[in-house]
């Protein structure tokens, strides 16, 4: 398996990325410097996870030359519509220290679940992204929570196609319509959480496989969205589980097993939807 997927304009994506949300309370440059020297090159933040700063620190401080990371951050849903959005673009770019991005998102398809004018403020808000991508300020543009229906309000009425769609996805919830979606146009499908949280590391099924393959339980997940062509994004705050979530390389989890993993009952999930109140567990 190739280290890195190729998004709809060409543009090479390293196939494991760094998630940066809540790297940890007030550590966030400690974690994304020691992510840096685990070998993450993709780094994934957002204007909402308010450590774009400490990335872009931690960015610098490596020595290593910018064009050689990837760095994604995402539009917060408080600041949909076109000018706001170019607007929050500078922002970003400023507190990352850098002059453009690799990918831009829109963090969230709409303000609230309550929100009736998602629609239009989505196309405007695509319509920045798309003058952003065209003048070269951001070498790809993308979504994130944006399920069919969203999606397809943006591909009726704006120009340019996501390149990414970065949902939800782990054993136990695979968002299967979403991302057969994605796959059918060409959109690269990226997934938060990958690991999911306790229950799915409990899960008995993953437990046998990572014995029956000798890794963690952490390892199968990460290679099992791999495998399914989806792009995870795994978290971690200690040094040894960030090495073991990139060395996901030498191992392939077999056909039945696969499909094991892809037929499990719902486990793990947030409780976040786009369309719905947030449900906490
Ligand atoms: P920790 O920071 O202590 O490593 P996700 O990205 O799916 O939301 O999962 C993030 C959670 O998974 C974090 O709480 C993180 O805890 C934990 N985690 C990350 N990598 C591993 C791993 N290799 N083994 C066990 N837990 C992990």
């Amino acid at each position: 398996m190739r280290h890195t997927f190729t998004l709809a304009n060409g543009v090479e994506i390293p196939a494991v990325g760094f998630g940066t949300y809540k790297a940890a309370d007030n550590t966030d440059e400690a974690i994304i410097s020691e992510a840096i020297r685990q070998g993450y090159r993709h780094l994934d933040t957002a204007a909402f996870y308010f450590n774009e700063e400490a990335v872009g620190k931690a960015v610098r401080e490596s020595g290593i030359p910018r064009e050689d990371f990837f760095l994604t951050s995402k539009v917060w849903k408080d600041h949909l519509g076109y000018d706001s959005t170019l607007q929050e673009f500078e922002s970003t770019c400023k507190r990352l220290g850098t002059d453009y991005l690799d990918l831009y998102l829109i963090h969230w398809p709409r303000p609230s679940d309550l929100n009736a004018e998602w629609r239009d403020l989505d196309v405007e808000t695509w319509k920045a992204l798309e003058d952003l991508y065209k003048s070269k300020k951001v070498r790809a543009i993308g979504v994130s929570n944006f399920l069919p229906h969203h999606l397809n309000n943006l591909l009726e009425r704006t120009s340019i196609t996501p390149m990414v769609n970065q949902l939800e996805f782990h054993p136990g919830y695979m968002q299967k319509a979403a991302v057969d979606f994605c796959k059918q146009m060409g959109i690269q499908v990226e997934a938060w959480s990958p690991i999911g949280r306790a229950r799915v590391l409990k899960e008995p099924l993953l437990m046998e496989l990572a014995e029956k393959y000798q890794v963690s339980v952490a390892q199968i997940c990460i290679r099992f969205a791999l495998q399914c062509g989806v792009l995870p994004l795994p978290k971690s705050s200690s040094s040894e589980r960030m090495h073991q979530n990139l060395d996901v390389f030498g191992f392939d989890i077999e056909e039945n097993d696969m499909y094991q993993l892809m037929t499990l009952p719902q486990i793990g999930w947030s409780g976040e939807h786009p369309d719905r109140e947030r449900v906490r567990f």
